[in-house]
């Protein structure tokens, strides 16, 4: 054995040890971290021929880049959507790296039954019913992907066809309509060889990011063959919600399939509150939500669910005898695009076990609370323009100057809080998108302070 590989695993638990300090103290440390840090200038290190075993690696680590890495799982992190990571789904995380599980295959553990078990709870959690499979993938992008591979693969079955088995060629088109699509689904759709403009975009209400369902039907009519729809349940401008219901009673007329990209406006399930923005996902015929936005598991998680478990099979089926081929209950290695892959469920049905329904009813109403305040701050202040009303989490505002970019380079070098940068119906602006279980009300008041700091040195 290697001396290094023997010294190590010599002193494992000291290692293990020693990472836990480092945690700890990065945890611990979190709130005076700079939330954001300006990317410099790295020199790329050559590989080590002799290694250095571990405590000299993290020496290295920490010297060169650990002080680089951002607070992004902090409270004062607003930017894309980004959620941290609860305490239960972060030891979860160590868990799942330690006992290093490939829930890919049924032969040799229980760890496939706990993605199964984790599953039928965020079905529950999401008012799902029991006719919806799940499984787990690396985020939103991949789960549209997934949505979107089954719906190809229903849309060539209505003429008798299968893109699994014969691909695309000699096939027509498939078409694809949406609103405000998330970038995610145009990457999607290129991975999938359907191609970017294949998907129409059908014109939005006034002032919305949600589709003009009157238009949705125009396009539909024109529609000769049976086609798909991607609806938006949560915009990232503005969480905007398509009215699923009506879509659904398209339905009735027109033939397609309907994915709902809910990558995080799926939580409105969980609060009274917002509940019937998602009145219908349980008719969808494929769900994108993911799990380290607002359910604050570590990076990378989330989730796809989908009524048509046989047409996930005849997508993602990976038969091999020594894999195991597919039974009455296929193996994940038949479900997903990878085959190998960590046990992702496991921080996830950590955190459910941990706080539960209400815990997370909680924690999305608080958000949505933060954004109603930072919007009223954002109202008071001459300085900004409100661009959209808030419906939940995301506030969508500008300069008034027109200075966004010089704001918010102003306010990224502070360390202080960390914004994004968008458009909204061809307008510049900005975004302050909450979705972390740890900031308060006492952070916004920090937030703002920051970005007052900021305006000042722009306008
Ligand atoms: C609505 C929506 N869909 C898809 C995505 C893509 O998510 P991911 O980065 O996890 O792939 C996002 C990310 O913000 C999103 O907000």
């Amino acid at each position: 054995m290697n001396t290094w590989l023997e010294h190590d695993s010599e002193n494992f638990a000291a290692i293990l040890e020693r990472t836990r300090v480092v945690a700890v103290d990065v945890l611990q440390n979190l709130e005076t971290r700079a939330v954001a840090v300006p990317p410099a200038v790295t020199n790329f290190a050559d590989v080590s021929v002799q290694g250095m075993g571990f405590e000299q690696a993290l020496t290295v680590f920490l010297e060169r880049f650990a002080s680089g890495f951002s607070g992004s799982a902090g409270s004062r992190y607003l930017g894309f959507v980004t959620g941290g990571s609860t305490p239960a789904a972060l030891a979860a995380d160590w868990l799942t790296s330690t006992f290093d599980q490939n829930p890919t295959s049924g032969l040799d553990s229980s760890a496939p039954d706990l993605e199964r078990e984790c599953i039928g709870m965020l079905r529950q959690f999401f008012g799902l019913p029991t006719d919806f499979d799940g499984v787990f993938v690396s985020g939103a992008t991949m789960s549209n992907f997934v949505g979107l591979a089954m719906a190809r693969e229903w849309v060539a079955n209505q003429s008798g066809r299968s893109v699994a088995q014969h691909g695309l060629c000699g096939l027509p088109a498939i078409k694809v309509f949406s609103g405000a699509a998330h970038s995610s689904t145009f990457k999607a759709l290129s991975m999938l060889g359907m191609g970017r403009n294949c998907l129409e975009t059908v014109a939005l209400l006034p002032n919305r990011e949600a589709i003009d369902v009157a238009a949705l039907e125009q396009a539909l009519a024109k529609q000769a063959t049976p086609c798909i729809v991607v609806v938006n349940a949560g915009t990232v401008n503005t969480v905007d919600f398509d009215d699923i219901v009506a879509i659904l009673e398209l339905k009735k007329r027109y033939s397609f399939w309907l994915h709902v990209d809910a990558a995080f406006g799926g939580f409105a399930a969980l609060s009274p509150r917002f509940s019937s923005l998602v009145q219908g996902l349980e008719a969808a015929d494929s769900i994108c939500i993911d799990a380290h936005k607002w359910l604050n598991v570590p990076y990378d998680a989330a989730m796809s669910f989908s009524r048509h478990a046989n047409l996930r099979l005849e997508v993602f089926q990976n038969s091999a005898v020594y894999l195991g081929m597919p039974s009455s209950t296929p193996d994940f290695v038949h479900l997903t695009p990878e085959n190998s892959r960590r046990l992702r469920a496991l921080p996830a049905w950590f955190t459910l076990q941990a706080y539960g329904k209400a815990g997370y009813q909680e924690i999305v109403e608080r958000c949505c609370d933060l954004a109603l305040a930072f919007a009223e701050k954002i109202k008071l202040e001459p300085h900004f323009t409100l661009l959209a009303d808030v419906r939940m989490n995301v506030v969508c505002f500008a300069v008034t100057s027109g200075a966004n970019a010089a704001f918010l380079e102003s306010l990224r070098a502070s360390g202080e809080v960390f914004l994004t940068p968008t458009a909204l119906h061809g307008q510049a602006g900005i975004r302050a998108a909450f979705s972390n279980w740890r900031t308060t009300f006492a952070d916004l008041e920090r937030i703002w302070q920051a970005m007052q700091n900021a305006l000042n040195e722009v306008v």
